[in-house]
Order: C-alpha cells, then sequence, then structure tokens
C-alpha cells in the first residue's frame, strides 16, 4: 500500500468521548448545509449576545454586489464573551500559559487577572483618545501583552491589525498607513531563540515612512530592558501608563458586523491586503471549530504554535480558545531553541493535551531523527493538528508516530486569513484519516471543484477549489476597498469564493490540498505574493527585472527562487547576490529570504511581454523535460540559456 491509500479509522475509544461522533457528524452536517438560518441560530447560542440576533444570514457572493452579513441585528463584545463570562465559573482557572524563550521564564495567567489586565489597557486607550472604530497596529512578541491588546482593542470597540513581529519597518509603515492607525502598540525588543529582535527600533524606522504621521502615539512594552530611543510626546511606556489604571472597564457594546479586526496577508498582484473581520460571527465561528475540531475537553491544556501575528494566532490562540473557557498556552520561542527537544519538553512540562503545529516545524524536527524526541514523553498528548501547507504523508505519519507515540489522531486543518477559522478538516471522532488530505468540510461549508472556465466538476476529480456559500467566520471585505476584494475573490468564478488552491477529491470524497495556483508563495507555511519580493528587488540599482517562482524544498515546504536579470553595465558576483538578499530582508522581512538567485540575461516572455512563469517553475524545479509549448515565445532561445544555468539539478 503506498503512503496515500493508508487509512486511520476513527478509534473507538476516542470517539466515545469526543463531541462529534460520525452519526453527528452526518446529521449536523446536513443540518448545516439544508437548513443554515436554523443552524447557525442554534450554534450562535454559545457566545453571549447583548442582544440576541433574529436575523441570521445576508449574504451574496454575486460578483455585482458582494454583501456578506452574519447575525446583522445582535450585539455583543469579544472581550466580554472572552473574559466577564467566565470569571464566575472559571475566574481562578489558568487562562493563559506563557512559556518564555529562556526555559526557566514561565507563567500562569487566570481568567481573573486576564480580565484585569485588559480591562486596564482598556482605561489607558481610553486616556490616549482611542475609541471605538480607531485602528490600532500591534507589533509585538508572544508575550501575554500581546492577547491583552487585542482583547482590550475589542473591549472599547477599537480595531486591532496585527503586524507579524517578523516583519520590517517599512512592512508597519504600509500597514499603518493602509488603515490610518492612529496608535501602534510594541515593546522594546522581542526574543527568540536567545537573540533579541529591535521592535521599538522598527517602529521608529518604519514611522519616519510619509504618511506614518496619523499613528499619534507608540505604547512600548518593557519586555528585555534593551535600550531604545526616546521620541517625547509620541512614546508612552506601557506599564507607566497602564499599571495606574482601574482594573474595572465596562465593555462597548458592539454590532454583531462592526469590525472586530484587520489583518493584512499577500495575494498575487500588488501590496499586502488587510482582510477584515467582524464580530459575531468570527467569534461564534472561531469559536465552534475550536471546541468542535480539537475536540476541546473542560480543563484541557491547548497549545496552538503559531504567532499572534498570523490568523492562526488570532483565531486558535486568542479567541476560539479564550471564548469556550480554555487554557491556551503561548509560546515566545522557537522549537529549536535552546534544543531540537524543546517542543517535545514543554508538552510534558504544561501538560499539554492538544498540539497545533505546522508542517514545516515537523519536517525540521523530523530532520533530525527520531532521537529528538528523547527528551520527552509527551503521554498527556490527546490530539494533534497541522495547520498552514500541505502536509505530505512522511511529515503526517512521522508527527502521528513519534510526537504523538501512535496514540494521538491527527486533524489536518485546511484554511486561510480570509476565511477566519478552518473550513476542511477531520474531525477526529467522525471521521476516519488519510495522511496528507484534509479530508471533509466542516459544518455549514460547501467547497467545490471547478475547471479553468468555471464549470462545477463532480466526483473524484481534480480543479480549483471554490466555496459556494458563506459561512460567518468570512471576511467580510478588504479594508478600504472593496472592488478589490470582488476582484480578488469573487470575480474569477462567477458567483464563488476563490480560494487561490488547486485541490484533488478522491472517490471518498476526501479533499486533498495541492497548493496555490495563483502567484502566491507558501514558504514555511507563510503567505508570500511573488509579486512584493519582485518589487523589492527591481527597486534595487542593479536589477533590470526580476522573476520570483517557489520551488519543492524539503523543510520550507517551498523554497524561494529568483531570476534576475542585471541592469546593463552591471556585472554579477556573490557579493551582488548577497547584497540583494539583504535588500529583500530589510526591504519585507527575513521570512522573505531568497534561497536561490540565478542570473538571467533573458525572462522568457510572451510576443505580448507576459513573463511565463510555467516555464521559469519547472526550471526552478528541475523539470526541465516537461516544458511544454515554448513556440509562443518571443525569443525561445532564452530557456535554453536559463536551463543550462540554472542552480538546482
Ligand atoms: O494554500 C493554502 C495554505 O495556506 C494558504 C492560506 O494561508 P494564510 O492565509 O496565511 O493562512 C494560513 C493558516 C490558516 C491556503 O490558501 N494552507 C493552509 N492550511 C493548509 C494549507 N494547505 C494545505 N493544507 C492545509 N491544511
Amino acid at each position: 500500500m503506498t503512503e496515500q491509500q493508508k487509512v486511520h479509522p476513527v478509534s473507538d475509544d476516542f470517539a466515545a468521548n469526543a463531541w462529534i461522533d460520525k452519526e453527528k457528524y452526518q446529521a449536523l452536517y446536513r443540518q448545516s448545509v439544508d437548513d443554515p438560518e436554523g443552524f447557525w441560530a442554534d450554534q450562535a447560542r454559545r457566545i453571549d449576545w447583548i442582544k440576541t440576533p433574529t436575523r441570521i444570514k445576508h449574504t451574496s457572493f454575486d460578483s455585482h454586489n458582494v454583501d456578506i452579513r452574519w447575525f446583522e441585528d445582535g450585539s455583543l463584545n469579544a472581550s466580554a464573551n472572552c473574559l466577564d463570562r467566565h470569571l464566575e465559573t472559571r475566574g481562578d482557572q489558568t487562562a493563559i500559559i506563557w512559556e518564555g524563550d529562556d526555559p526557566n521564564d514561565a507563567k500562569h495567567i487566570t481568567y481573573r487577572e486576564l480580565h484585569a489586565r485588559t480591562c486596564q489597557l482598556a482605561n489607558a486607550l481610553k486616556e490616549l483618545g482611542i475609541g471605538k472604530g480607531d485602528v490600532v497596529t500591534l507589533y509585538m512578541p508572544m508575550i501575554p501583552e500581546a492577547a491583552v491588546a487585542m482583547l482590550a482593542c475589542a473591549r472599547i470597540g477599537a480595531v486591532h491589525s496585527v503586524v507579524f513581529g517578523g516583519f520590517s519597518p517599512d512592512a508597519v509603515a504600509q500597514r499603518v498607513v493602509g488603515a490610518k492607525s492612529r496608535l501602534v502598540i510594541t515593546a522594546d525588543e522581542s526574543v527568540r531563540g536567545g537573540k533579541h529582535v529591535p521592535l521599538k527600533d522598527n517602529v521608529d524606522a518604519g514611522l519616519t515612512r510619509p504618511g506614518t504621521e496619523v499613528a499619534e502615539k507608540v505604547l512600548v512594552v518593557k519586555r528585555t530592558g534593551g535600550e531604545v530611543d526616546w521620541k517625547e510626546g509620541r512614546d508612552v511606556w506601557y506599564h507607566e501608563l497602564v499599571d495606574k489604571q482601574s482594573t474595572d472597564c465596562p465593555a462597548e457594546e458592539m454590532n454583531a458586523e462592526d469590525p472586530l479586526f484587520i489583518l493584512y496577508t499577500s495575494g498575487s498582484t500588488g501590496a499586502p491586503k488587510g482582510l477584515k473581520h467582524t464580530t459575531g460571527g468570527y467569534l461564534t465561528y472561531a469559536s465552534l471549530t475550536h471546541q468542535y475540531i480539537f475536540d476541546y475537553q473542560d480543563g484541557e491544556v491547548y497549545w496552538c504554535t503559531a504567532d499572534v501575528g498570523w490568523v492562526t494566532g488570532h483565531s486558535y490562540i486568542v479567541y476560539g480558545p479564550l471564548a469556550n473557557g480554555a487554557t491556551t498556552l503561548m509560546f515566545e520561542g522557537v522549537p529549536s531553541y535552546p534544543t531540537h527537544g524543546r517542543m517535545g519538553e514543554i508538552v510534558d512540562k504544561h501538560g499539554v493535551n492538544i498540539l497545533y503545529t505546522a508542517p514545516t516545524a515537523i519536517r525540521a524536527l523530523m530532520a533530525h531523527g527520531d532521537s529528538v524526541m528523547d527528551s520527552s514523553q509527551r503521554d498527556s498528548l490527546r490530539l494533534l493538528g497541522s495547520v498552514g501547507e500541505p502536509i505530505n504523508p512522511e511529515a503526517w505519519e512521522w508527527f502521528y508516530r513519534v510526537i504523538g507515540n501512535s496514540r494521538c489522531p491527527i486533524v489536518d486543518t485546511w484554511w486561510q486569513t480570509e476565511t477566519g477559522g478552518i473550513l476542511i478538516s477531520p474531525l477526529a471522532g467522525a471521521v476516519d484519516l488519510k495522511p496528507g488530505s484534509a479530508t471533509l468540510p466542516f459544518f455549514g461549508v460547501i467547497p467545490g471543484l471547478v475547471d479553468n472556465e468555471g464549470n462545477l466538476l463532480e466526483g473524484a476529480t481534480e480543479g480549483n477549489l471554490v466555496i459556494l456559500d458563506s459561512w460567518p467566520g468570512q471576511a467580510r471585505t478588504i479594508w478600504g476597498d472593496h472592488d478589490r476584494f470582488i476582484q480578488t475573490y469573487f470575480s474569477t468564478y462567477k458567483g464563488m469564493y476563490f480560494t487561490g488552491d488547486g485541490c484533488r477529491r478522491d472517490e471518498d470524497g476526501y479533499y486533498w490540498i495541492t497548493g496555490r495556483v495563483d502567484d502566491v508563495l507558501n514558504v514555511s507555511g507563510h503567505r508570500m505574493g511573488t509579486a512584493e519580493i519582485e518589487s523589492s528587488l527591481v527597486a534595487h540599482e542593479a536589477v533590470a527585472e526580476a522573476a520570483v517562482v517557489g520551488f519543492p524544498h524539503d523543510i520550507k515546504g517551498q523554497g524561494i527562487y529568483i531570476y534576475v536579470t542585471l541592469t546593463e553595465g552591471v556585472e554579477s558576483s556573490d557579493e551582488l547576490k548577497k547584497e540583494l538578499t539583504q535588500w529583500v530582508r530589510k526591504d519585507i522581512g527575513p521570512i522573505a529570504s531568497p534561497d536561490v538567485i540565478q542570473w538571467a540575461p533573458g525572462l522568457p516572455k510572451t510576443r505580448s511581454g507576459k513573463i511565463m512563469r510555467r516555464i521559469l517553475r519547472k526550471i526552478a524545479a528541475n523539470e526541465c523535460d516537461g516544458l511544454g509549448d515554448t513556440s509562443t515565445l518571443a525569443d525561445p532561445s532564452v530557456v535554453e540559456e536559463l536551463i543550462e544555468h540554472r542552480a538546482i539539478r
């Protein structure tokens, strides 16, 4: 049997205690698609509403008028749902276990403490003049204050926009300007793998860019005590302002469709786009998926290894788990520090029951052999999860056998920044697992596969993954640019949400995501637009033209392969390669580091001047035999030249 055909059936023991078993899955899924209004009206009861919604679903994917509203006459507060409503029943339970980069650093924060700290910051934000509808940019380390900041914004109706702490000053600036953000919350430095990253310096540098004057204040958490520059009148120490505030702050009543947050993500063209997520639908969906997909049981310790800078951190470190009264673990560091056994050691130290991580992390550990897990037992684990990119069956089996001691089911969860929560995933008590497949849709989700003309395909087949109807966690628009939202997601295939992913469906109806079909890369689970990297490169004076493609990479999933045509008169050299690598790292962030740069005297273009990326992808993957038809190229000899000098053989 090949790895791809292997099936791990649902374990009876697991199903006996799970929230959802086979029968329940079938019945609830049916109801969710036959009667979405009834289904979602029921599910919304998991949330505490100030005003219970009576209008449940008002959604249109019509490309002339994309309009997505859920629970639109309801009102609530997300922070009250994550905090206040737990105080009576679980005030003294740990809400957040914080594990520092240094293995000797850890903290437990109860729901009561988290509530108090959130109220204090919320009051401080008010003192800074921030209120309902204002956008606050967070550029923070993985410290409890990051969660507190998100919840404090939610409490007063401010909209947070989290920027991943690995991004550059320019990325911060771009997002501050794009969202007209009035306040930035950051820290002096972050600490990862023993190294300090100067977050405050980056903010200072970013805020010198034109348009960033909108950010009137910068609130700075003292994390390391490292030296920082100080701009009087603009910069405020977090502890000086926040510690003196009252621990009581009423939660603002928000309409279900009021924005909760903006999160920027990369697309195939242009600058990153800020997806807008709203309050009622998002929270209902994050909470429901967290409970059922991770089969979260009261009292368990749940650990998602993502960063709060990504959507995974929003939905499955902060909002989903806290809305459910869970104990969520937040890890500041990296899984390889101080040793490669760290992840397992954290599981043992805190008795983690549910571990949600990324294929790239699993492959990185796997490369060190089974013995990397010798320093831990991991007996507390009950369920494992994977997210961010396709998981190859070998990595799946290793995750299962070595990390999970062949005891724990794995949920391979497919979703996107745009979807707000998981759309395709097994429920471990209900769905037999096939390594490498995200399996079946979650409640209310209707996936479809279409050919390039947009015809829906039936049965076992392969095509472009679309979603046929709305679900409550869906992004409502691109901040400030609804036309772009429609153009990007609803105009390729009329009346359908296009995911940008390719996918196969097998004879059991299981979905196998094959990766992006647009010009978006997925490097170590980080999403990046080729156009962003290209525009960074052509801004360098030595570069006349650049084309960026992905290529298969053993650990990262995809690596970044760059073809560069130099400006006339510029000599190629290894120094120049290093310089360009640094240039991109500085411009976008270290996650965009090129893996390979190939000098290209010319790029393969059609007669109308369009770069034929298909050919560049093949050469980068060293699949030079199957280049297909090159007769439409303006100059076919360019291809021979690129093949001859390709970097990977
Ligand atoms: O290509 C898919 C891949 O990640 C993309 C979404 O990236 P982002 O918005 O950054 O969100 C990542 C975390 C939700 C998707 O279009 N992707 C995500 N999860 C999976 C996946 N590909 C295959 N299998 C998955 N489980």
